[in-house]
Formats: structure tokens, sequence, C-alpha cells
């Protein structure tokens, strides 16, 4: 089972990056954490992340055929991206959203997702947590 993790815009700035909100780990630290916790779950999870909006589109497009499933943060293209949201439906690959604020308890703008009604679902504001619960989550559901 291979599962993609995409993180959009800012998310290469973590741990430093307003990290009241959003922790002190770096995504470098998370994506070690998260290869650990797949290797438990006999999984193979690879990680992405770009600032740029088409990269994140063109690297979804490109999933088709190479993963079961992607577990995504997509940050502020959230609110945003029609795009990811269309190449999401276009390729029908399984996936979750995560964040690691709750994004419904913040600015009105923020609890808007136009990418969530692509997904299976959403898990938001559990910290780092976010990325091994999308990771159970989407295994789970693989599994059927
Ligand atoms: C975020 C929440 C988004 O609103 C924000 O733009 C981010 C990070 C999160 O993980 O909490 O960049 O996706």
């Amino acid at each position: 089972m291979k599962i993609l993790f995409l993180n959009g815009p800012n998310l290469n700035l973590l741990g430093t990056r307003e990290p009241d909100k959003y922790g002190n780990q770096t995504l470098a630290d998370i994506e070690n954490f998260v290869k650990s916790e797949a290797k438990k779950l006999n999984v193979e999870a690879d990680f992405y992340q770009s600032n740029i909006e088409g990269e994140l589109v063109t690297k979804i497009q490109q999933a088709k055929g190479l993963y079961d499933a992607i577990v995504m943060n997509p940050a502020a293209y959230t609110h945003t991206s029609v795009a990811i949201r269309d190449a999401l439906l276009a390729v029908s690959i399984p996936t979750v959203e995560i964040h690691l604020s709750n994004i419904h308890k913040r600015e009105e703008f923020r609890k808007t997702s136009l990418t969530a009604p692509a997904c299976i679902g959403q898990i938001t504001g559990f910290g780092v947590d976010s990325y091994k619960l999308g990771l159970i989550a989407v295994t789970d559901y693989l599994k059927g």
C-alpha cells in the first residue's frame, strides 16, 4: 500500500512558522514520524511539499496508478483552490484532508474548505497527530 502525503504552501516553514498555531516540529520531523508510523502498518509513505498550486495539481495527476491514497494538507489552498479540488475529483484517488490547527475554530475564511468535498473526510486540530490520524484513516479505508 502506497500513500502520498501532500503538503501545501508555507508548510516548508514548519518549526519556525507561528509555533503557537502549528507547533515546533519541522516538516522533516513530521515526515520521519509518519514514516515510522507507516512502517508499523506495513505501508509506504512518500512526502511532497510545494508552495505552487500548479505543482500540487500535477503531483495529484501523476499519483494516478502510483499511489493507493493521498493524505493532504492543502494549507492556504484549502480555502481557495478549485484546481486542487478538480484534480482530486479527476483522479478519484481516496484522499483524507488534514490540518494541524482546527480550521473551524479560527478566522471565518478558514472555515470553508473547497477541497474537503473531494475527500473521504477531514481531520483537523490535532497538531502533528493529524498526520498520524490521516494515515490510520486512509489505511483503514483501503482495507475496507
Ligand atoms: C493549515 C490551516 C490553513 O488555514 C493554513 O493556511 C495553513 C495550515 C493547518 O495545517 O492548520 O497553512 O492547513
